[in-house]
């Protein structure tokens, strides 16, 4: 995959990796911002805890995001106020916020070098779109019922159009990899430890096997994006990929997230490093595994910032997946028919924050601490009147897909056809296969299924991975297991 700006801009940081079993009573899975500010909670708890990142500390999805806090979301805090309530609108945001507060004061706790700077963040329609102007109009009065000052302004700091725009002040944004991988640094210790490059290949009550490991827990906590292995949750959301490029540019943007609607919905924000500036733009959503040219993804956000910055080139480039809730809300807390293990899930692109939060809520119920948004985040919640229409949409889509993909017949096509930097869905040898060639020529021929639950994995030609259009899961051109569900990789067929 390629690397995001904040890969870019951080220097590398190296984390033990674990080749001894152990015990502890805490073992998270996943080492991006909800698993750190887990283990820093529950360390400053008096917990013993392992972290066991199958990478790089920070360097997943955290790394892949916009870097910005805000304490509404990406869907609009209205359409959750018509989805639910007013009142779950207001604990959401209140939340969302106090989360916002507890990444400043562990940024100042622990002298985090990471950007962290106070930002106003702006919703606005460049275009004249109703639908547009309407939803910006509902967000200001949705914002005000929560308790926070939106207002309406006539322009943008950027120089922007704006055909309606609002503003809520004094929301935050960071570099979310020097922050995550800051945290994990500044809290570590024999009592709270972080191991990378360890994937966890079985998950049982109490116990995670890795390669060369094994730790017993009291405690499982998959702060994985979405859970590991099989489980009911995976049906209520709905894996998206989206892209992200970085522009070098003159003149510093001003501090602040920009987000447009109507026919473009992009998040815009302005980065410095090694004296360079940088305007990023993040959007071109779509289904994971379901889009025919991902590299058009990345033209469209291109033509987007020519259109309104003066830039000559595009420096970085990188995507990131999230999950959307079929019934609005993250999924945080213990499984249901497990007590001692638990998930933080379904963060849509608002993970920073919901990861910060979804902490706060794990630390509590392990520790027996009450909160008072553990039921309404809860794992175990049933709220099929608010879920319904997006859980049959997400689940149609992917039977859809499956049945498409199996019952196409595939080419067969000579391997040496393949050309460097492409991959295919091809019958070799009476089976289907995945086969690509690498830059270097190398060809890789893999099993096509999904080794979650054996959809068929599609080709992204602006990463080079397979991408299962199911669950999310997502594999590297040699078949390793990148995120998502599944545990194991592709299996390799014989060429
Ligand atoms: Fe579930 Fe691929 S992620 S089948």
């Amino acid at each position: 995959m390629n690397a995001s700006i904040w890969e870019a801009s951080v220097p590398e940081q190296a984390f033990d990796t674990l080749t001894t079993d152990m015990d502890v009573d805490v073992a998270i899975i996943g080492g991006g911002i909800t698993g750190v500010t887990t283990a820093a909670l529950c360390a400053e708890a008096g917990l013993r805890v392992a972290v066991l990142e199958a990478y790089r500390i920070g360097r997943g999805t955290t790394a892949r995001s916009t870097g910005n806090l805000y304490a509404t979301i990406d869907n609009q805090l209205y359409a959750l106020a018509n989805k639910w309530d007013a009142r779950t609108a207001l604990e959401v945001a209140q939340s969302r916020r106090s989360a916002i507060d507890l990444i400043a004061s562990l940024v100042q706790q622990h002298g985090i070098a990471c950007d962290y700077r106070e930002a106003d963040w702006h919703l606005f329609a460049p275009e004249d779109d109703h639908e547009a102007i309407d939803a910006i109009e509902r967000e200001q009065a949705a914002l005000r019922q929560a308790g926070f000052a939106a207002d309406f302004i006539d322009t943008l700091p950027i120089g922007m159009q704006a055909r309606r725009a609002i503003v809520l002040p004094a929301q935050a944004q960071l570099n979310p990899l020097a922050y995550t991988a800051g945290l994990a640094t500044a809290v570590r210790s024999t009592k709270c430890q972080f191991f990378e490059h360890c994937a966890a290949l079985e998950i049982d009550d109490n116990i995670i096997k890795m390669r060369n490991a094994i730790v017993r827990a009291r405690h499982i906590v998959m702060a994985t994006h979405t859970p590991k292995g099989f489980h009911p949750i995976q049906t209520e959301l709905g894996p998206y990929s989206e892209y992200g490029i970085a522009a070098p540019v003159d003149t510093p943007l001003p501090a602040g997230i920009f987000w447009s609607l109507g026919q473009t919905k992009h998040s815009l924000r302005g980065f410095s490093y090694n004296g360079q500036h940088y305007v990023m733009a993040i959007g071109s959503k779509h289904k994971t595994g379901q889009a025919e040219d991902t590299q058009a993804c990345y033209g469209a956000l291109e033509d987007f910032l020519r259109a309104h910055f003066n830039i000559n080139t595009i420096a970085h480039r990188w995507t990131a997946q999230h999950f959307r809730p079929a019934d609005g809300l993250p999924y945080i807390g213990r499984v249901r028919g497990q007590d001692n293990v638990y998930v933080a899930s379904g963060y849509a692109t608002d993970g920073l924050v919901y990861g910060t939060l979804a902490a706060t809520l794990l630390c509590d119920e392990i520790t027996g601490k009450e909160n008072r948004c553990a039921e309404l985040y809860s794992a175990r919640r049933f709220a099929p009147l608010k879920s319904a229409g997006d859980f049959i949409k997400e689940n149609t889509n992917v039977a859809a897909q499956m049945a498409k993909d199996l019952l196409t017949n595939l080419p067969e096509t000579a391997l040496e056809n393949i050309q460097p930097g492409e991959g295919r869905l091809i019958e070799y040898d009476g089976q289907k296969a995945a086969a690509c060639r690498d830059a270097q020529g190398q060809l890789r021929l893999l099993s096509p299924f999904c080794t979650h639950m054996k959809c068929i994995v599609h080709w992204n030609r602006a990463e080079a991975t397979w991408d299962c259009p199911c669950h999310g899961s997502r594999f590297a051109a040699d078949g390793s297991v990148l995120e998502g569900p599944a545990l194991h990789p592709l299996q390799r067929v014989d060429a």
